[in-house]
């Protein structure tokens, strides 16, 4: 009898340890070692109302890509689109990048879709297209996702999402990992957003953390490029990191501040974006104009910020009556009055509001202050925020909350 119960203890133990072992090779096995689809993201790189574009990756053994679709509810009507993997080289080996981009879909319509190679396939999932008319609609905003591991950026993001289920979608105001070029941080960063990045599409801003490698050296940020894919109206010289879509009644402008970064292999970068900038704004038909970019024009950091944004883009955005400059980098928490021509007096004044957003993953930092231009300053040390953002033909409301539900400031404007 002690014999056999011996024999099941030594055999419990084996079946405990092959579990764990399974646990540790899921939570860990990489997605540039995957045969099926992993790391399904949806973007817009075209119209928000009659296209979806889906990126994905596998191992770089499946070159071939394939999107089957379909109208939610209406069967036997399922499209397939195909198309080829671009190869990328990571720190952890060759990683196939699939991405395709579904056309002449129904505005206002939910569809169901899977994607693979024709063998091996994810589960389905949905995605809504936006109305052909604009309607009210809300999104997801969220500070810097960087930290040195993702489980803060996943329940930050899961917990605004449970609270928010009908987000059109999400944007993230850059800084999404620590370094841009480690493949780990990417593949945490994706794996934290499943369940999310699946069904609603994010936009997202660059940050100057994208372009740092392992070794914390300035690179071009490859993997931002190749794993984002966003419309490809923006300066060709950033493609990828500045564009512009319209969603409802609202124009989204998004710029990259890396200046100090990038201008070694983009000289005047700052330039080339105040010419777009211009002939975007002028011709944004929208009645909301909303602009984001990483590094804030008006910042809260302890020492000097970065003027140069200042002086290049807020005279464009006061001149085309931009509404918002949301920024990232600090990881405060910031409101601004409206500012003109470098002035502010009061919640009344005339000029763009900017907002810097806080942080949505785990670093923090101590170092940044209110400054005469807020009106609303808070540093989220000791829990992370997001933003909601709803848009109607006649108001703009903004709310920003901690983590725990408590609200950290509530901000509108309306226009008649
Ligand atoms: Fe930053």
């Amino acid at each position: 009898m002690r014999q056999l119960s011996k024999f099941f203890t030594k055999w419990k133990i084996f079946w405990l340890a092959a579990l764990l072992v399974l646990v540790l090779v899921i939570r860990f096995w990489p997605s540039s070692l995957s045969l099926w689809p992993s790391n399904i993201t949806l973007t817009w790189t075209g119209n928000t109302a009659d296209t979806e574009t889906v990126t994905w990756q596998t191992c770089k053994y499946i070159m071939y890509s394939k999107v089957e679709y379909a109208e939610r509810g209406v069967p036997f009507s399922a499209a397939v689109l195909s198309g080829t993997a671009e190869l990328v080289d990571t720190d952890m080996g060759c990683v196939a990048v699939h991405s395709i981009k579904l056309t002449h879909l129904k505005p206002g319509t939910a569809y169901r879709y899977r994607v693979g190679n024709g063998f091996f396939w994810s589960p389905y999932y949905s995605f809504t297209t936006a109305p052909a008319e604009a309607a009210p609609f809300s999104f997801l905003l969220f500070g810097d996702s960087q930290g040195y591991s993702f489980g803060v950026w996943q329940d930050t993001l899961d917990t605004a999402y449970n609270r928010n289920s009908s987000a059109a979608f999400m944007m993230n105001i850059g800084d999404l990992v620590d370094m841009g070029l480690s493949y780990r941080q990417w593949d945490e960063w994706f794996h934290a957003g499943r369940g999310v990045i699946e069904t609603i599409p994010i936009m997202a801003v660059m940050g100057n953390h994208e372009t740092y490698n392992t070794e914390w050296k300035i690179v071009q940020p490859l993997f931002y490029t190749a794993f984002l894919r966003f419309p490809d109206n923006g300066p060709p010289e950033l493609k990828g990191k500045v564009y512009s879509f319209d969603y409802g009644d609202a124009h989204f402008t998004i710029l990259d501040t890396q200046r100090q970064e990038e201008e070694e292999w983009i000289p005047n970068m700052l330039i080339l974006q105040q010419e777009w900038l211009k002939r975007d704004l002028s011709a944004a038909a929208k009645r909301w104009k909303l602009v984001f970019m990483h590094r804030p024009a008006y910042h809260n950091r302890l020492i000097a910020g970065d003027e140069d944004l200042q002086e290049t883009f807020a005279p464009v955005f006061e001149r085309y009556n931009v509404d918002v400059v949301f920024a990232g980098h600090d990881h405060a928490y910031a409101r601004s009055y409206p500012i003109s021509k470098g002035k502010w007096s009061d919640e009344k004044g005339e000029g763009p509001v900017y907002i810097t957003t806080g942080r949505s993953g785990d670093r923090t930092f101590a170092k940044t202050e209110a400054k005469s231009w807020n009106a609303v300053f808070y540093n989220p040390i000791n829990q992370p925020n997001y933003l909601t953002v709803a848009v109607s033909e006649r108001n703009l409301q903004i709310n920003v909350y901690q983590l725990n539900g408590e609200i950290i400031d509530s901000w509108g404007k309306t226009k008649n």
